[in-house]
C-alpha cells in the first residue's frame, strides 16, 4: 500500500465536478449526497438496497469501447470512493419545480403517482435511467425497472400508469381502461375515452427530449483516455482504500492483504459493514483492472470477466442467443432467466459476476445453474493462474469457497450445452422479485444421441443448507436408467432421503423447502418430457405444459361520476386533483424531517436498546461509549426532569427503562454524538448488564396459559347465543391466526428537537400523526408547560397509525437529550431499529363456533379473540373494542357474541394500524363462511348474500342503519367483474389444469368511521388572508400522503370562491391550532374539512359588505378595500363532531358516524407445486358518498387494498424463540411490490350515493379497503381448495393469515408436499415462534 497522502476524489454530480481531498471510505454515496452537498432529495428507507428510495443514476465512460453506460444504483450501497471518474446524476440533477421539471417527474406526479412521495425521487430515478437507455421502453421494461423501488402507499398502480405513458405499446385503445385490444384483433365497443372522466390528461404531458438530458462530463471522458493509470489511494478517519491499476498490481496487493476484501458492487460487503459490524482496516476496489471486465468467446463457451455486473452479464449472454444453435445456448438461457429474477436491477446493475460466486450465499440464484451447467472459475494469484470448477467441492460452508484468501477470481468459463442437453432454473422467494429465493436450483440432464436413456445429470440447489449443495446420490440414481416415471419416482425418493433440513434450521419454512427440492425436479421433469417429445424420442402422452404464471400488467379502470352540470367550473370540490406536493415530490424539493439542515451543534441520537426480552438491570456501563470521538452524552431514565413514564388505560410505560425490561427493543439509554456514524459507535459501546427473569411470555398460547392480558377484557353479546346452538340443523367450530404487520412507512421515525435558547422554549420538528400528543408529551417530560413547546409537522412520509404512540415516546427522549445539552439534537431510526422498537399491527387468533341451518342460515356464532399486545398496552384495549365492534362486517346474525383480549407478552409493544383491529375481525368472520359455504358444498358467496344485512338493519351493538348501499357494492362489483361467467371460467381452468389452479372471492365491508372515544371528534382551523389576496390555511390534520392538505384547499377554494393556487398550507404547528386531534380513524377530512369550512364562510360572510359594494371587484381589490376598512382577515373555525359512545356493560352504542360501505373481488392464479400465486384481477367497488377529491380517493383505496394485499398474503414478521424480531429490513421483511400488482385492477366509485354525516356529502376512506385485500387471501384459499379436492380432500381446511406461498402451497396438499414428513411439534426448537 502506497505510505503517501490520500489522492483526491473526483466525480461529478449533476453535471458539476466535486473533488473531494479527504474521501472518507465508510461514506456511501447516499450520505455524501445528504449530508455533505445537500441534495436531499435522494432518500434513505433501508440503508440496504432493499426498498429503493435512495436511486440515482451513475454514469461511466468506457475507454475499451468508447462508450457511455448509464445505470441505476442505490446510492445506500456506493461507496463513494467507488465513483472516481463517475458521473452520478440525482432527482435535483433531471429537473425541478424552480426551472423545469423532467417529463418523468411530471407523468408520475400527474398520474397521482405520489401520495407520500416518499419513495417518488427513488420511483423518478429508475425510470429516468431507463429512459436513458431506452427511451421507448417496454411494460415489461417498466416493471422490471420499478421493481426495487418500494411504495407503501400507491398500490403502484398510478405509478406504472404515469411511466406507461412513455411505452408506445401501451398507448393503444387499452390505456385508461378500454377492455379490449386492437393488437389481439378485437373491436373495442367500450365508451368513449373523453366521454368518462379521467383521472389525468395525457395530452398535456410535455414530450421526452432525450436531447436536453444532461451531457456527460467531456472531462470525465478526457480523465479516462488520458490519464496515466496509477493506484488511487483515499484514506479516512479509520478505513484505506486503494484502487490499483492493473491485475499485477492487484495481486501483489491481495498477496500483500489477503484478507481485505475486493470490493466491486458492495452488495455484500456493504450490508456485513452495515448491519453485521463487521469492520475492514483496508479494502482493495479492483474496478480500474480492465481484465476483469473482459468478455471473449471461444469454441467452447464464453468467458465472461468477473468484475460483469450481473445487468452486463444477462446483456452479454442475451445478446449471444440468437447468434448461436439453440442447442447450445440452454445453460445461457437458464442464467437469463435466474438473472432476471436475481434481486432488482439496482443490485443487478453493481453486483458482479465474481462478487456473487465468491459471497457464496447459501441462496445465491447463479450457483447452482453455474454448478449444474459445470462453469469454471479462472483465478489469480501471485503463485500463478488456476481453473477450477464450480461444483459440490467449491462451496465449503456458509459464505466460504475453497478458493484461499489471496486468490482473485478472474473471468468465469460458461461452457455451450450440446445436443441432448437441457439446462433449468427455477426459484421461489417469499416475494416474485427484489427477493432473496427460499429454494433455488440450477437442473442440468443430458441424454444419449437419440434417446431418453441419461447419460450425465446434475441437480443443485440453494436455500436448503449452508451451501449451494449438490443432490449427488439423486443424479448418481438417474445416470443410465431412462427418464420415466420410474426413475423420477425413485429420484424423488432418494432426494428426500439425501437433502435433509433439520427441523430448527435458519431460515425456518422445514417441510416447505424440502417438499420444493420436490416439486421443482418434477417441473424439471415436465420441462424436460416436453424436449423429448419435441425430439420425438418420447411418444407417450404427455402431463400438462406447465406455463409461467400470467405477469402481463394490463391497463386498468378507475371509475367516478362527473360532478354536476351546475357546479361552476372554478370549483374543484368533487373534480380529481392532484396532490397538493406532487411535483416537488418529484423533483426532490419536498422537504422531510431529516431534509431540514443540520443546526449548529446539533447532535445525533441513537438509541441502545435491551437485548433480553424479561430482564433486570444490574448494571449500565457508559465509559467506553463516552470516551469515543465524537460522544457527547448520555441520556438515561435518570435524566429525564419530569414524567418518566408515558400513563395510558391505566398501565405506565417507561420512556427509557430504568430496573427491567421487557422485551428485546426496549429502550434503555441514548447516546448523543456529533455525527451519526459516532453516535452509532458510541450505542455499541454501551454496555447492560442483566439478570433474566423466568418464563418471558411470548405467544397467545403462553399468555392464555399464564392468564396475562391487559384490562379490560370485553365482551359482547346479542340474541341467547347458547340457546340458539340447541335449535340449529349444524355446528362446527374452527379458528385462523392472522400475522402481525410491520408499518413499514417508507420515511422512519424522525424528529429533530431544538431548544429556543430562552424560557425553556423547544421546537420540536417531527414525522407524527399527531402533533398535540407530541407537545403534551415533551412537555410532561421537561416539566415545563405545553405553551413552550411547539410542534411543527410539514408533511410524513407515511404513518398508518405508526406515528402516534410510539413517536411521542421517542420525541420525549430527544426532548431530554436537547434540554440536558442545550443543543439541537435529531432522531432518525434506521430502518431496523424502527422495525425493532416501534411494534405494529397485533397478531390475533380466533376461535368460533357456528351454528347454522342446511340452507345456509347462520344462526348463532361465538367468537374468541386474543391479539398479541406486546409488553406495553399502547391502544391495544381499543384494539380489542374494535375487533368486536366489527365482528359482525356485512352479516345479520342474529345470535352473536364475542370476547376479545389483549394479551401481555414479552415482545415490542403493537399499536394503531391502518384498520384499527377491523382487517384482523374481517377475516375471521369471513372465514367463518368460507367454513360454513365448504361444509354445505356452496359457493362462499350465496353463503354470504343469505346472511347479509338487508332492510332497516340494527348492528349487534344496537346501532340502526341501511345496509342499501353496502349491497348496491356487491350487486354492482358482481356486475362488473363479470361474477357468475369467470366462476364458470376459473371452473374450466381448473378442471383443465393439474398444477396450477384459480381461485376467486368476494368480500364486502361496511367499515365504522370517526372515533368512538366522542371527544376525539373535534377540529379546528386557522386561515389567514395576506393582503395580496394569497390564503393560507392551516388546520388540525397532518398530510401524509392521504392527500388532506389538498383537499383542505379544494374547501377553500369552494368557500372562499378562489383558485387553489391563490392557497397554501405550510405545516401543521401546534401554536397555529392547538389541541388538534390525531389524523386517524378515517375521520381527517370528515372532521378538519368541516372546520376549514368554518373558518371561511366567516372569512367569506365579513366580506360580503364589500363584495355588495363592488360586485365587479377582484378578489384582490376586496381584501386590500377589507384591510382598509379594518376587517379581520384572519378567522378560526371548529367542528364539534358527533357525540359518539359505546357502553361496554349494556352491550349497546352508537360509536360510528356512518359507515363506509364497499365489496372487492378478487381472482387469482396459484401454482399449486410452489405456492406461487399472481392476482390476475381485482374489482373494487367503494361508496364514498360524493368524493371530494376522486383521485386522492381512489389513491386511498389502491393503496389501502395493497397494504392488505400484503397482510393477508405476504408480509411476516418472524421471531426468534427468545422473543427477538428476526425480520428487520426489507431483506427478511416483504412488502407488496410492483409484481404484486393485480394484472387488472378496477376500481368504480359507486354513483349517486349522498352521505349527510360528512362534508359535501363525501365519506372517509383511509382505513376502510385494507380489509377488502382479504379478497386475495379467500382467492389464494379458493384455489387451494381446488387443488385439494385432487387429492380427494374436501370441507373446510386450515389457512392461516397471511396466505404466503409457503402456507399456500402446504395447504394444496400436493403428493409432493404430502411425501415430507412432518415434523413432530415438541420434538424441536423451531427456528421461530408463531407468536
Ligand atoms: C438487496 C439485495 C438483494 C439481493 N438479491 C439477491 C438474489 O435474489 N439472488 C442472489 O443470488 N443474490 C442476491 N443478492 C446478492 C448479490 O447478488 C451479491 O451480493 C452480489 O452478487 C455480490 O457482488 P458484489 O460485486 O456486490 O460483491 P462485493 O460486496 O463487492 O464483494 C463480495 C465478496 O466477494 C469478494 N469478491 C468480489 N469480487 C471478487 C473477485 N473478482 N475475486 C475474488 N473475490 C471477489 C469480495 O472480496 C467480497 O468478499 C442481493 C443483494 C442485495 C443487497
Ligand atoms: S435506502 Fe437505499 S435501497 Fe433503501
Ligand atoms: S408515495 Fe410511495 S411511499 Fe408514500
Amino acid at each position: 500500500m502506497s505510505a503517501k497522502a490520500g489522492d483526491t476524489l473526483c466525480v461529478f454530480i449533476n453535471g458539476k465536478k466535486v473533488t473531494e481531498d479527504h474521501a472518507d471510505p465508510e461514506t456511501m454515496l447516499l450520505s455524501f449526497l445528504r449530508g455533505k452537498l445537500r441534495l436531499t432529495g435522494t432518500k434513505s428507507g433501508c440503508g440496504g438496497g432493499g426498498c429503493g428510495a435512495c436511486t440515482v443514476m451513475v454514469s461511466r465512460y468506457q475507454p475499451a469501447t468508447k462508450t457511455i453506460i448509464h445505470y441505476s444504483a442505490n446510492a445506500c450501497l456506493l461507496p463513494l470512493c467507488q465513483l472516481h471518474g463517475a458521473a452520478v446524476t440525482t432527482v435535483e440533477g433531471i429537473g425541478s419545480s424552480k426551472a423545469r421539471i423532467h417529463p418523468v417527474q411530471e407523468r408520475i406526479a400527474k398520474a397521482h403517482g405520489s401520495q407520500c412521495g416518499f419513495c417518488t425521487p427513488g420511483m423518478v430515478m429508475s425510470m429516468y435511467a431507463l429512459l436513458r437507455n431506452k427511451p421507448q421502453p417496454t411494460m415489461e421494461d417498466i416493471t422490471q425497472a420499478l421493481a426495487g423501488n418500494m411504495c407503501r402507499c400507491t398500490g403502484y398502480r398510478p405509478i406504472v400508469d404515469g411511466c406507461r405513458t412513455f411505452c408506445q405499446e401501451a398507448n393503444c385503445c387499452q390505456t385508461n381502461g378500454g377492455t379490449k385490444c386492437c393488437f389481439n384483433g378485437e373491436e373495442n365497443n367500450d365508451e368513449p375515452e373523453n366521454e368518462k372522466p379521467q383521472l389525468f390528461d395525457k395530452e398535456e404531458f410535455l414530450p421526452l427530449d432525450p436531447t436536453q438530458e444532461l451531457i456527460f462530463p467531456p472531462e470525465l471522458i478526457l480523465m479516462a483516455e488520458t490519464a496515466n493509470p496509477q493506484t488511487l489511494t483515499f484514506l479516512g478517519e479509520r478505513m484505506t482504500w486503494v484502487c490499483p491499476a492493473s491485475l499485477e498490481e492487484l495481486v501483489q496487493l491481495k498477496t500483500r492483504h489477503p484478507v481485505a476484501p475486493l470490493v466491486m458492487g458492495n452488495t455484500n460487503i456493504g450490508p456485513d459493514i452495515k448491519f453485521k459490524g463487521i469492520f475492514h482496516p483496508l479494502i482493495i476496489s479492483p474496478i480500474r483492472v480492465q481484465e476483469l471486465f473482459e468478455v471473449s468467446q471461444t469454441p467452447q463457451g464464453v468467458r465472461v470477466g468477473a468484475g460483469c455486473s450481473l445487468s452486463e452479464v444477462r446483456s452479454v449472454l442475451e445478446k449471444l442467443v440468437p447468434q448461436l444453435q439453440e442447442e447450445k445456448t440452454e445453460l445461457f438461457r437458464a442464467l437469463i432467466q435466474q438473472l432476471g429474477n436475481l434481486g432488482n436491477q439496482q443490485i443487478r446493475n453493481v453486483a458482479s459476476l465474481g462478487g456473487n460466486i465468491v459471497s457464496a450465499y447459501p441462496n445465491s440464484d447463479l450457483n447452482p445453474v453455474l454448478a449444474a451447467g459445470n462453469c469454471r472459475v479462472g483465478v489469480i494469484c501471485s503463485e500463478g493462474r488456476r481453473e477450477v470448477p464450480l461444483n459440490q467441492d467449491f462451496f465449503v460452508g456458509f459464505g466460504k469457497t475453497t478458493l484461499k484468501p489471496e486468490e482473485i477470481v478472474v473471468s468465469v468459463f460458461i461452457p455451450f450445452t450440446t445436443k441432448g442437453e437441457f439446462v433449468r432454473a427455477f426459484r421461489q422467494a417469499p416475494r416474485k422479485e427484489a427477493s432473496f429465493a427460499t429454494v433455488t436450483t440450477g437442473m442440468r440432464v443430458r441424454f444419449s444421441e437419440g434417446s431418453r436413456v441419461v447419460q450425465d445429470v446434475s441437480i443443485y440447489y440453494g436455500g436448503i443448507g449452508p451451501t449451494t449443495v449438490s443432490a449427488t446420490k439423486t443424479c448418481k440414481a438417474v445416470i443410465g436408467r431412462p427418464w420415466d416415471e420410474e426413475t423420477l419416482n425413485r429420484a424423488y425418493d432418494i432426494l428426500l432421503d439425501e437433502l435433509v433440513i433439520p427441523p430448527s434450521a435458519p431460515g425456518g419454512k422445514v417441510e416447505f423447502r424440502r417438499s420444493l427440492t420436490l416439486s421443482l425436479l418434477f417441473k424439471f421433469n415436465l420441462e424436460v418430457l416436453q424436449k423429448l417429445r419435441e425430439m420425438n424420442v418420447v411418444t407417450d402422452e404427455l402431463p400438462e405444459k406447465l406455463l409461467p404464471l400470467p405477469r402481463d400488467i394490463q391497463p386498468s379502470l378507475q371509475e367516478f361520476q362527473f360532478v354536476s352540470k351546475d357546479q361552476s367550473d372554478q370549483d374543484p370540490v368533487g373534480r380529481p386533483m392532484m396532490h397538493r406536493s406532487a411535483i416537488i415530490h418529484a423533483t426532490g424539493e419536498a422537504v422531510y424531517c431529516d431534509d431540514i439542515p443540520k443546526r449548529d451543534g446539533e447532535l445525533f441520537l441513537v438509541l441502545v436498546t435491551s437485548s433480553r426480552p424479561h430482564a433486570k438491570i444490574t448494571g449500565l456501563d457508559v465509559s467506553d461509549a463516552l470516551q469515543l470521538p465524537g460522544v457527547v452524552d448520555v441520556v438515561t431514565a435518570k435524566d429525564i426532569p419530569g414524567k418518566k413514564a408515558r400513563e395510558m388505560f391505566g398501565y405506565s410505560e417507561e420512556l427509557l427503562a430504568e430496573s427491567e425490561v421487557a422485551c428485546i427493543g426496549q429502550m434503555v439509554c441514548a447516546v448523543l454524538a456529533d455525527t451519526k456514524a459516532h453516535a452509532k459507535r458510541g450505542a455499541a459501546a454501551v454496555k447492560i448488564t442483566y439478570e433474566d427473569l423466568p418464563d418471558p411470555i411470548f405467544t397467545i398460547e403462553d399468555a392464555i396459559e399464564k392468564s396475562s392480558f391487559y384490562e379490560p377484557k370485553r365482551v359482547i353479546e346479542r340474541g341467547n347465543v347458547t340457546k340458539a346452538f340447541e335449535n340449529v340443523d349444524r355446528i362446527h367450530e374452527g379458528g385462523i391466526r392472522i400475522g402481525g404487520q410491520e408499518h413499514f412507512y417508507m420515511e422512519t421515525q424522525s424528529m429533530l428537537v431544538v431548544p429556543v435558547g430562552e424560557e425553556m422554549e423547544f421546537d420540536v420538528y417531527i414525522s407524527t400523526q399527531w402533533p398535540a400528543l407530541i407537545q403534551d408529551a415533551v412537555a410532561e417530560t421537561l416539566n415545563i408547560s405545553a405553551n413552550r413547546v411547539t410542534c411543527h409537522v410539514k408533511r410524513v412520509g407515511g404513518a398508518f397509525g405508526g406515528k402516534v404512540i410510539k413517536t411521542s415516546i421517542l420525541a420525549s427522549i430527544t426532548s431530554v437529550a436537547a434540554w440536558k445539552t442545550n443543543r439541537a439534537v435529531r432522531c432518525v431510526l434506521e430502518r431496523g431499529e424502527d422495525m425493532l422498537i416501534t411494534g405494529g399491527r397485533h397478531p390475533v387468533r380466533a376461535t368460533y363456533k357456528v351454528g347454522f341451518m342446511n340452507d345456509g342460515r347462520i344462526v348463532a356464532a361465538d367468537i374468541e379473540y386474543y391479539a398479541n399486545a406486546g409488553c406495553a398496552v399502547d391502544e391495544s384495549t381499543l384494539i380489542a373494542e374494535k375487533i368486536l365492534l366489527h365482528m359482525d362486517n356485512a352479516y345479520n346474525i342474529p345470535n352473536l357474541r364475542g370476547r376479545a383480549a389483549s394479551c401481555r407478552t414479552n415482545l415490542p409493544s403493537n399499536t394503531a394500524f391502518r384498520g384499527f383491529g377491523v382487517p384482523q375481525t374481517l377475516l375471521v368472520v369471513e372465514n367463518m363462511l368460507n367454513d360454513v359455504a365448504l361444509l354445505l358444498g356452496r359457493p362462499a358467496h350465496q353463503i354470504q348474500e343469505i346472511n347479509m344485512y338487508k332492510g332497516p338493519s340494527v348492528t349487534h351493538y344496537k346501532f340502526e342503519f341501511s345496509p342499501e348501499n353496502m349491497l348496491r357494492c356487491w350487486e354492482e362489483c358482481k356486475l362488473k367483474c363479470d361474477y357468475s361467467a369467470r366462476r364458470r371460467a376459473i371452473d374450466q381452468f381448473n378442471q383443465q389444469n393439474r398444477w396450477k389452479k384459480r381461485g376467486m372471492y368476494i368480500a364486502p365491508i361496511k367499515y365504522g368511521i370517526a372515533f368512538s372515544e366522542g371527544f376525539l371528534n373535534q377540529a379546528a382551523a386557522l386561515v389567514h388572508i395576506y393582503k395580496d389576496g394569497s390564503v393560507l390555511v392551516t388546520h388540525g390534520g397532518t398530510e401524509m400522503g392521504q392527500g388532506i392538505h389538498t383537499k383542505m384547499q379544494q374547501v377553500a377554494s369552494r368557500e372562499l370562491h378562489i383558485p387553489t393556487s391563490k392557497i397554501y398550507i405550510s405545516e401543521t404547528s401546534t401554536n397555529t391550532v392547538p389541541n388538534t386531534c390525531p389524523s386517524a380513524a378515517s375521520f381527517g377530512t370528515d372532521a378538519n374539512g368541516m372546520a376549514v369550512k368554518n373558518a371561511c364562510e366567516i372569512l367569506y360572510k365579513r366580506l360580503e359588505p364589500i363584495r355588495q359594494k363592488d360586485p365587479k371587484g377582484s378578489w384582490e381589490s376586496w381584501i386590500g378595500t377589507a384591510f382598509f376598512e379594518k376587517i379581520s382577515l384572519s378567522a378560526t373555525g371548529y367542528f364539534r363532531g358527533p357525540d359518539l359512545y359505546m357502553d361496554w356493560k349494556k352491550m349497546e352504542g352508537e360509536p360510528y358516524a356512518y359507515f363506509t360501505f364497499g365489496a372487492c373481488c378478487s381472482e387469482v392464479e396459484l401454482d399449486c407445486l410452489t405456492g406461487d400465486y399472481r392476482t390476475v384481477r381485482t374489482d373494487l367497488v367503494m361508496d364514498l358518498g360524493r368524493s371530494v377529491n376522486p383521485s386522492v380517493d381512489i389513491g386511498q383505496i389502491e393503496g389501502a387494498f395493497t397494504q392488505g394485499m400484503g397482510l393477508y398474503t405476504l408480509e411476516e414478521l418472524k421471531f426468534s424463540p427468545t422473543g427477538l424480531l428476526y425480520t428487520r429490513g426489507p431483506s427478511q421483511y416483504k412488502i407488496p411490490a410492483v409484481c404484486d400488482m393485480p394484472l387488472r385492477f378496477n376500481v368504480y366509485l359507486l354513483p349517486n350515493s349522498d352521505n349527510p354525516h360528512a362534508i359535501y356529502s363525501s365519506k372517509g376512506i383511509g382505513e376502510p379497503v385494507i380489509s377488502l385485500g382479504s379478497s386475495v387471501f379467500f382467492a389464494i384459499k379458493d384455489a387451494a381448495a381446488a387443488a385439494r379436492s385432487m387429492s380427494g380432500l374436501v370441507g373446510p381446511f386450515s389457512l392461516d393469515s397471511p396466505a404466503t406461498p409457503e402456507k399456500a402451497c402446504l395447504a394444496c396438499a400436493s403428493p409432493f408436499t404430502q411425501k415430507v414428513p412432518a415434523n413432530k411439534p415438541g420434538s424441536f426448537k423451531p427456528w421461530a415462534l408463531n407468536i
